[in-house]
């Protein structure tokens, strides 16, 4: 049987990838930023997993206002770095697991969760820049990523956009596929996006490091009262892209045993928790939560 073993949570900042891309991890600017994932790197190693659930979103670079899927599923055996405009980031390919990935969308879609199946798809900073502050730079050629990747895009960036209550209980429907997919599979399943960040308009800038931190502790403490959160507390405490933070719930949801709408059994434990303030125009937060 597959099980989910661990969840990861952690900020998508594209100018973190730049910044490993161009070597300028040491400069005074980033070194902060990168310590906090050290022990994650450390942490990968020591609990590589088979295969990495990765919920993400895509900001207009596979999909666009053309077609726009609320929850999409990578179904294909690969997925090359996406050209985001100073051409694709010089990482390895992403390794798909079509199998694992075709019976979760069975799974999940006889659950009730209408999911967009996608067989070919080219994936944005929103997927590489995790995997690159997990498992530390690679060389595009010579290296191949360490573990396989089941890419999950999820629509934050057009409205509307899914509640934190549908992506929890998704995540729920996620694990029960999971653990019904017959090899002895370790899954991971991340949660991307967010913290707080504001790109444009009046507010542009916008940090909010008091509302990050009780959100954190109520994500990882009280997930079901954390999913109720009303996606306008969201735009209104955390700016407009805050709201990538309903990813998150997605793989908290894995994480749950959850009946009559409690949780019941032992909370996860905390392996690791960061956060640091500024990468770019984004508060970075990120989490290893394991499986009790
Ligand atoms: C930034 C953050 C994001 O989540 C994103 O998708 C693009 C840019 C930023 O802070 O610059
Ligand atoms: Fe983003």
């Amino acid at each position: 049987m597959a099980k989910i073993t661990a969840s990861v949570y952690t900020s998508h900042v594209p100018a973190i990838g730049a910044a490993m891309d161009l070597h300028k991890t040491h400069e005074d600017y980033w070194k902060p930023l990168f310590a906090g994932y050290d022990f994650s790197k450390q942490w990968m190693k020591d609990n590589k997993p088979d295969v990495v659930f990765l919920v993400y979103n895509d900001h207009a670079t596979a999909f666009s206002l053309d077609l726009i899927p609320t929850f999409a599923i990578g179904t294909a055996a690969e997925f090359q770095p996406a050209d985001e405009g100073w051409g694709p980031r010089p990482v390895p390919k992403v390794v798909g697991h079509p199998e694992l990935a075709s019976h979760i969308a069975q799974s999940v879609i006889q659950q009730d969760f209408d999911l967009t199946i996608v067989n070919k798809m080219e994936v944005d900073h929103g997927l590489t820049v995790p995997l690159s502050l997990m498992c530390g730079e690679l060389d595009p050629v010579k290296d191949a990523w360490p573990v396989k990747v089941i890419p999950f895009a999820v629509n934050v960036v057009q409205y509307p956009v899914p509640s934190g209550k549908r992506c929890f209980a998704l995540g729920q429907a996620i694990r029960k596929a999971v653990e019904s997919f017959d090899e002895d599979l370790n899954v991971h399943i991340w949660g991307t996006g967010g913290m707080s960040h504001q790109l444009q308009g009046a507010r542009a800038g916008l940090i909010n490091r008091e509302w990050d931190n009780q959100w954190l502790d109520q994500m990882i403490n009280d997930p079901v009262a954390c999913a109720n959160t009303p996606h306008i507390d969201y735009v209104r405490e955390a700016g407009s892209e805050g709201i990538e933070l309903v990813m998150w719930l997605i793989a908290r949801g894995a994480m749950a045993d959850v009946n009559d709408g409690k949780v019941t059994g032992p909370l996860p434990t905390i392996k690791h928790l960061f956060y640091h303030v500024p990468a770019s125009n984004t508060a970075v937060g990120h989490v290893i939560l394991e499986n009790a």
